[in-house]
């Protein structure tokens, strides 16, 4: 096959992206494929429209890219893509939308409320500890976790270094104390399946960009040493969400787990439809424990776009 690996961008997670991108297009070439490499710019449907691919694999993150802009330009092109189609992916990218979509399918997100970052200088917009996150990044980029609860009821200082300097307004959710999980799903022909669950330990506490995409700075256990109820609720949420938002390829499901609350400390913090391809990322991780190595993941991935 013909495949464009459409990768970089001008995303926050454009590192990411080329990391996943130039992963992704080695795999392709080591298993014969011709690849053609296109780093995203405003050029980008003529770039594409050149190369007539017979695929395109989507290896971007974050906005745009994963945000359903792209995906309507390779619909409107008539070419056909991996991950996730336009209207799933204008939902899945915004944390808020995806709340709305997958709390009533039964589905716990925490709570909270999108505050403008000017409010934050008046008053705390939750009791503390509460994270701050930019509705739509990713790699956690922009995410603030005030944990200072000896300060309750001081606001954060204008003149703080944080989120607040850079996103007019920011999603606030309460902080899950506990563990962190994901659960990587794939579509097959027999529908969508979930790979298992990984723990994360990230050795400074917050699995921040650098715990994320720095090698030994985050311990991942898998699959994780959890009580069965936990893993198979976590398997069970990951498809569901993949189903209720409409994934395609493959999706990648995080949790937060407050394990003094049993069963109802289990929450979804979102659904990513672009999860990372990077030596360190978890999708082909957990690939991997199944028995699928990175490059048969990449070409199940394409699979399923051209199925
Ligand atoms: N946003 C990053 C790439 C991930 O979800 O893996
Ligand atoms: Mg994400």
């Amino acid at each position: 096959l013909h495949i464009a690996v459409l990768m970089g961008g001008w995303a926050n997670e454009r590192p990411v992206s080329l990391m996943s991108g130039n992963g992704v297009a080695d795999a392709l070439e080591s298993r014969g494929h011709q690849v053609t490499r296109i780093d995203m710019d405003r050029q980008v449907a003529a770039r594409i429209a050149e190369a007539a691919p017979d695929v395109v694999f989507n290896a971007l993150h974050g906005v745009p890219g994963e945000d359903g802009t792209v995906q309507g330009m390779l619909d409107l092109m008539g070419v056909p893509y991996t991950h996730s189609g336009l209207a799933t992916s204008v939902i899945a990218i915004d944390k808020e939308l995806t709340k709305q979509a997958l709390v009533p399918a039964g589905i716990p997100m925490p709570g909270g409320r999108i505050v403008a970052s000017e409010e934050l200088f008046e008053k705390d917009p939750l009791p503390r500890p509460y994270v701050l996150k930019p509705v739509n990044e990713g790699s956690s980029v922009g995410v603030a976790i005030v944990t200072d609860e000896s300060n309750y009821g001081n606001p954060i200082r204008r003149d703080s270094a944080g989120p607040w300097q850079e996103f007019s307004s920011l999603l606030a959710e309460p902080f899950i104390r506990g563990r962190e999980m994901t659960t990587a799903v794939i579509d097959s022909a027999d529908g969508p399946r979930a790979l298992t669950v990984t723990e994360l330990v990230p050795k400074s506490g917050f699995y921040d960009f650098e715990a994320k995409y720095t090698d030994g700075m985050t311990d991942h256990i898998c699959p994780a040493q959890l009580p069965e109820k936990i893993t198979e609720l976590c398997l069970d949420y990951a498809v569901r969400a993949h189903k209720v938002l409409g994934c395609k390829g493959t999706s990648r499901t995080d949790f937060r787990w407050d394990d003094a609350q049993g069963e109802a400390g289990l929450f979804v913090l979102e659904t990513n439809t672009q999860p990372g391809m990077t030596p360190l990322s978890l999708v082909p991780e957990q690939a991997k424990y199944c028995g699928m190595d990175y490059a048969d993941l990449v070409e199940a991935i394409v699979a399923e776009a051209l199925r």
